[in-house]
């Protein structure tokens, strides 16, 4: 039997529920993977004027993950539509634009922009970027559920196209900022982005990373980030996208089983270029193997009966 694996997110269609995550992976890949295979891919998060990032170094393997500090390092949105928009294929596999800005104008003109390109088929709004209220800076966006609301809700009335709001683990109840970007009119909420963590070189007693702090990410934040997309599945109507630690099919499913309708896959990149496709085709086995006739009759089909 063959299944279903297309999925929904709002309007956009995806051929299956794999996407490959934000800054882990980029235009070059089409030289050494099956790039169609995918249901979506997500550029690294860009911004109206080009960043130069944090000082390296900006990565640290740590146990089961890894740190980053990237600090949204990128030339800018006229750069990205000129330059690196093209190399991405055209077809089936969705394009799905990550932003962040300082500002509300920011993402406004953004997403103004991107509306008008074809090949765009959805925007994902990265919430992780600072929160400036009053002048000051006051941890992120997507700690505050008012500034999530109005980031999004600003967003959401300059552009069509599906908007997906991808929210930062580092709260107390991220089910609450789950809401209010719903309430904003996102359509579809995507948990996780990287953990605030750090790392220290004993020998030189220095930080593992430039920036000092960074962001975990990887398997060692699975089980934590499995919870929160649980916790969002509970509280919202739109559909839930998971990321966080999955690095095969096995992960994928658990994700989809507490409630993602689609998971993105991102440290697992670097180890194997290849993880995202290997996943499209395991899910599709593991679907096939029990029973399953759309891949979305396994989003929230946890038994949570009595064991
Ligand atoms: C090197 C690196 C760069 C990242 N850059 C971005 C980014 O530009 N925008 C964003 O929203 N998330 C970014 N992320 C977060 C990932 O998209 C993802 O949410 C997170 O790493 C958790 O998934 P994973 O454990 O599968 O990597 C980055 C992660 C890594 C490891």
């Amino acid at each position: 039997m063959k299944t279903d694996m297309t999925v929904k997110i709002g309007t956009l269609k995806l051929k299956n529920p794999v996407m490959v995550a934000s800054g882990t992976f980029g235009a070059e890949y089409r030289k050494l993977i099956d790039v169609g295979s995918l249901g979506a891919i997500v550029t690294k998060t860009i911004t109206l004027k080009g960043r130069a990032g944090n000082p390296p170094p900006r990565v640290a393997e740590t146990s089961s993950g890894m740190l980053n500090s990237i600090g949204l390092e990128n030339r800018g949105l006229d750069d990205f539509i000129r330059n690196k928009l093209p190399l991405f294929p055209s077809g089936k596999t969705a394009l799905i634009v990550s932003i962040a800005g300082d500002k509300e104008t920011e993402f406004i003109q953004m997403a103004e922009e991107l509306n008008k390109i074809k090949k765009v088929a959805a925007i994902e709004i990265n919430l992780s970027c600072p929160n400036v209220k009053h002048g000051a800076r006051e941890g992120l966006v997507a700690q505050d559920e008012e500034a999530s609301y109005n980031i999004v809700r600003a967003v959401r009335a300059s552009t069509k196209l599906p908007l997906v709001a991808k929210l930062t683990p580092n709260v107390t109840d991220i089910a609450r900022v789950a809401v209010a970007v719903e309430k904003a009119g996102a359509d579809a909420v995507l948990a996780v982005n990287t953990f605030a963590a750090m790392a220290v070189d004993i020998d030189t007693k220095k930080p593992k990373l430039g920036n000092v702090t960074g962001g975990l990410s990887g398997p060692a934040i699975k089980p934590i980030a499995l919870k929160m997309v649980w916790d969002i599945y509970n509280k919202v109507d739109i559909p839930v996208i998971g990321a966080g630690g999955i690095m095969n099919y096995c992960d994928a499913a658990e994700f989809m089983l507490c409630g993602a309708s689609a998971i993105q896959v991102g440290t697992a990149t670097f180890v194997n270029p290849n993880t995202a496709c290997e996943i499209a085709a395991g899910i599709g086995k593991y679907c096939a193997e029990n029973g399953v006739k759309k891949v979305s009759e396994l989003v929230g089909n946890i038994n949570i009966g009595a064991l």
